[in-house]
Formats: C-alpha cells, structure tokens, sequence
C-alpha cells in the first residue's frame, strides 16, 4: 500500500492531489460556512445564481437529489447553471480516492461486534501489512470495545494497548480479552501522548472529534507509523486548524469553524431505504421546530447548535419532549403545547425550501472530510513520513471510511 521508498513522482502527485482539494475547498468555503437558515436563501445561492433553480425543483426531485445527491444528477439536469455543474465537477475529482480491496471478517472474532464492525476491523488489519513489521507494540487511541485491537494483537502477533477515556468501554473491552498480549488502559489519549515510541504502530478507528489528529501528531513527535479512520469532526471544542503548512503558513487558511465540521459527517446521497429516509425527514423537520421554538421563547441559535448537548436519537421522538429538554437544558420555562404545535407548522414550512438550499452544500460534505484527511497526510509528508489516503470498506459497511496511513520514510 506504502511505496517501499519515497520516490519524488509519489510525493508530486500527493501533494498534487492535496493542492487541488486545497483550491476546491478555498473555491467553496463560504458554502461550507452558510447553512440555510429560514426560508430566505443563503448568501452564496443567490451570490452564484443558483437560487431560481433550486426553488423551482419538484418536490420529488428533490427528494431523488436528497437521497442521491446532487452531484449524481445535475450534470444530466437541462436547467442546472453551469457554475453549479463546474463545482460537482471539481468535487468529484479531489474526493475520488484509491479504494483498499475488499477484506473478509471471516477471521474476527463475533463477541459483541456487529457484521459491519467486523469487517471494518478486517480492512484496518489488512491496511497495516506494510507497517507491522516496523512494530513492536500497537496503540489503539479510542479503542472503545477493543474489537481493533484484540484482532490486531492475535493477527500481528505484536502486544496491543487500547487508550478510552469510557470506563464502562473499555472494562467491556478487558472482559473480551483472552489472550496475554492485550490490555485496556483508562486514558485521555493526549494525556499519554508522551509513552508512545518509534517502535508503537499508533491506530485509531473511527477515531473522532480531536482524536485523530492528536494521534497524527503523537505518532509524528515518536517517529511512529500511523493508521487512522476518523468520524465525527465536530465533536471538538472550536474548530479545526489545518496541520499541514504552506511554507510555515497553515494550509492556505483553511481553518473550519466548529458549525462546519460537522458536515463531513453527513452523507451526501443515502441507500438506506425510503421508511429510514421518510424517518431523517421528520428528525430534520423536529430539529427546525426545537430552533424556532428557542427562537419565539427568546433564544435563538443558530442551525445545527439546536441539538448542542442532547443525544441526536430525541430528534426522532416525539417534539414536545424534544422542546422541553431544550428548554430545560437552557434554563427556559416549560414550552406550552400551542408552542409546539406552532413551530412544528412553520417548521414544516421552512423545510421545503431549506431542504433545497440544502442540496448544493450537502454535495460539499465528502470535499470537506477528504480534504481533512489529505490535511493530515499533508502533515505526516511535511514531516518526512511516506503516506497513502484511501477508502478501506464501502459506504454500507460505514460512511466514515477514509484511511491515512504514515510510516517514517
Ligand atoms: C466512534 S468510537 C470508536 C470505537 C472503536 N475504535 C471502534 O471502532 O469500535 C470512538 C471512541 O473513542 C473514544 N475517545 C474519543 N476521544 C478520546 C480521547 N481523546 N481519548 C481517549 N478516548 C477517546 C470514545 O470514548 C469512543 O469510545
């Protein structure tokens, strides 16, 4: 997977790859940083003249675009602006990545993971056969269960430690274990950032919010090899600098503000089936209900900061108690149920045009996790490691299915 030796071809055309989803992502970043919000368009809609498209679309091609993506179809769509069709373009090109070949779970072990979970754990083990013979101990930040790092330590043959700050996580992953070679240590990662060595093969798998660039940056401060999935950006405390530099200068600016991170987290087209899709509508048609209720009681937030703090799954329960947690996480008096009753209207009014605006900046959320990903890679170049960036398993198996991998050149 690794070239066996840094070639100068192998390094032009990574850095290459980076500079044009460096320049694809500088050429929409006010799309990325705007979300709908209201019924009124966003800024970079009517800025591009894409709005008149957008509002005249069908209610059911909207809904094909939301299920496929936009991307999928507009190039085919006899009224969509060329500007529109120019950055589908463009972003199908810097997101298109090498795809690892497909692993069997055959061989892990079932206790407790699910099919997908194990043949996720299978693609990771098969990505790391260029590093392990660098190793002499696995590190697995956000081991969660351990099922990682269980199945590394039996394929490898090498000791592997799994780092979770979840007690009740990781005391589950020990209960699994039934070899000598693995443990489980209770842990912050940065906190025992300083034990790893050069001689650790740090790993993460659906490694997320700050994680997986501590463990690019651990791994780089050891001279250790790496290989991480990410997921979740946004569960971070502010938003993301970019690692990489430009002769000393942060990747042309690139910092993410917190409210976009959490895009590369969405999935742009979907093959769940229609009940699971009409099911995301109503959770999505909730969350504008729960924001303009917050906004009629007097506190408003903006979109996306509705749901801070309370678990995603209450967006598919009923409204009145969704509210009412809000309001009493914010301190607020009860809502009454006129209030309720009242923004669930308006919200549904709103989500027939927001989920149009919606259409183009969705068809932005792989840009924005690749773009992260090659960051990193960026990075683990700049300081003199080899890399490979690839898609390791298909979306139906997990949508969050980028590796980086870096061994020391
Ligand atoms: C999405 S889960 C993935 C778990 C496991 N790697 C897997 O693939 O099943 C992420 C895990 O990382 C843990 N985690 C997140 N940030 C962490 C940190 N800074 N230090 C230690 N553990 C962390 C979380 O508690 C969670 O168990």
């Amino acid at each position: 997977m690794l070239p066996r030796r840094t070639t100068d071809d192998a390094r032009t055309i990574a850095d290459a790859t980076f500079e044009r989803a460096c320049a694809c992502l500088a050429s929409v970043r006010d799309i990325v940083e705007e979300r709908a919000n209201g019924q009124a368009p966003p800024r970079w809609c009517e800025a591009r003249g894409w709005t008149e498209f957008l509002r005249a679309l069908r209610d059911d091609a909207v809904t094909v675009l939301e299920r496929d993506g936009l991307g999928a179809h507009v190039e085919l769509m006899a009224d969509a602006p060329a500007s529109l069709v120019a950055v589908a373009r463009e972003v199908g090109r810097a997101t298109t990545l090498p795809r690892a070949t497909d692993a069997s779970a055959h061989g892990v072990a079932k206790r407790r993971a699910s099919p997908r979970k194990r043949t996720q754990v299978a693609s990771f083990a098969r990505l790391l056969e260029g590093l392990a013979p660098h190793a002499s101990r696995v590190v697995d930040l956000g081991s969660g269960h351990g099922h990682l790092t269980r199945h590394l330590a039996q394929e490898l043959g090498l000791v592997a430690e799994g780092w979770e700050r979840d007690a009740a996580r990781a005391r589950v992953a020990s209960s699994l274990v039934s070899d000598g070679n693995t443990r489980f240590v209770v842990a912050e990662a940065r906190d025992l950032q300083g034990a790893i060595t050069s001689a650790d093969l740090v790993v993460g798998l659906h490694a997320c919010g700050e994680l997986a660039d501590e463990a690019v940056e651990g791994a780089v401060a050891a001279r250790a090899s790496v290989a991480i999935v990410a997921c979740c950006p946004q569960k971070r405390a502010g938003g993301r600098a970019p690692l990489s530099s430009t002769n000393g200068a942060p990747a042309r600016d690139l910092t993410l503000p917190h409210a976009a991170l959490g895009l590369a987290n969405v999935r742009d087209g979907d093959t769940r089936v229609e009940t699971h899709w009409a099911d995301c509508v109503d959770s999505r048609v909730r969350r504008i209900a729960l924001r303009r209720a917050l906004l009629a009681a007097g506190h408003p937030v903006a979109p996306g900061e509705e749901m801070r703090g309370i678990n995603r799954r209450r967006a598919s329960g009923p409204l009145l108690d969704l509210v009412t947690r809000a309001f009493v996480m914010r301190g607020l008096p009860d809502p009454s149920p006129a209030l309720v009753f009242e923004s669930e209207r308006e919200a549904r009014e709103e989500h027939q045009l927001a989920r149009r605006w919606e259409l183009p900046r969705t068809m932005l959320a792989r840009l924005v996790e690749v773009w992260i990903a090659l960051d990193r890679a960026a990075f683990l170049r700049q300081s003199g490691y080899l890399t490979d960036v690839r898609e390791l398993f298909g979306a139906e198996v997990s949508p969050r299915n980028v590796a980086v991998v870096g061994r020391p050149a």
